[in-house]
């Protein structure tokens, strides 16, 4: 049922003209991974190779972020794969304010809904900002916050290790401890959450609003 939604929306990115994303890119990239997955991890947009071969995390930063999901104890091949922005910015530009509310509203929190994965990791401070608006990545990252049923575990962008080699440690701890919170999550263990107050209404209804 949520697979054949989810094809659908995949359809829908791939000829989506909503923004001016669209002209310049070669193919969008909608996500992938099983419908049932637990785990959602969204990462900021499409790269190069991403744009390229139309499918997430298959560069250099999709390298290093399965590495880091080793290090959690996550198989890659279990978590569904997303970006807050499904077509490549040109120059790898930062997303604009529209792109993001357009491309997230329109899909991305579709495809949240349909999922409704117990635990959302972002990667980078545009998909944080989706759920922690208020939070500086440099003070949240790695911790986890509850927002309704969910999880929410804020790390940095794996690029941001890739060319700052000072942050490495930092993201390595981070998903090693993503993996010590499923143990706990497994093991009915509550997990201690923080203090930082996060956007109360689902996302998806906040920004139909606007
Ligand atoms: N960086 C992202 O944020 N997403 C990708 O899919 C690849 C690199």
């Amino acid at each position: 049922m949520a697979t054949s939604e989810l094809t659908l929306i995949a359809d829908e990115i791939r000829q989506c003209t909503l923004c001016q994303l669209h002209r310049s890119r070669t193919n969008a990239v909608p996500g992938e991974g099983p419908a049932d997955a637990r785990i959602v991890l969204i990462g900021e947009g499409p790269g190069y190779h991403e744009d390229r071969q139309g499918r997430p995390f298959v560069g250099p930063s999709g390298q290093f972020l399965t590495e880091l999901l080793v290090l959690a104890q996550i198989e890659r091949e279990d978590v569904f794969l997303a970006n807050v922005i499904k077509c490549r910015a040109p120059q790898n530009r930062d997303p604009t304010p529209d792109e993001i509310q357009t491309c997230a509203s329109t899909y991305l929190f579709r495809q949240i809904e349909l999922l409704n994965p117990e635990i959302i990791v972002t990667l980078g401070r545009f998909s944080m900002a989706l759920y922690l608006p208020a939070a500086k990545i440099s003070h949240v990252h790695g911790k986890p916050h509850r927002v309704g049923q969910r999880l929410i575990v804020p790390m940095l962008h794996p690029a941001a290790a890739l060319h700052q080699p000072n942050n490495r440690p930092l993201i390595e701890a981070d998903f090693r401890q993503l993996g010590a919170i499923l143990t706990q999550l497994k093991n009915g263990i509550p997990v201690e959450t923080n203090g930082i107050e996060p956007v109360e209404d689902p996302p998806v209804k906040q920004l139909r609003l606007l």
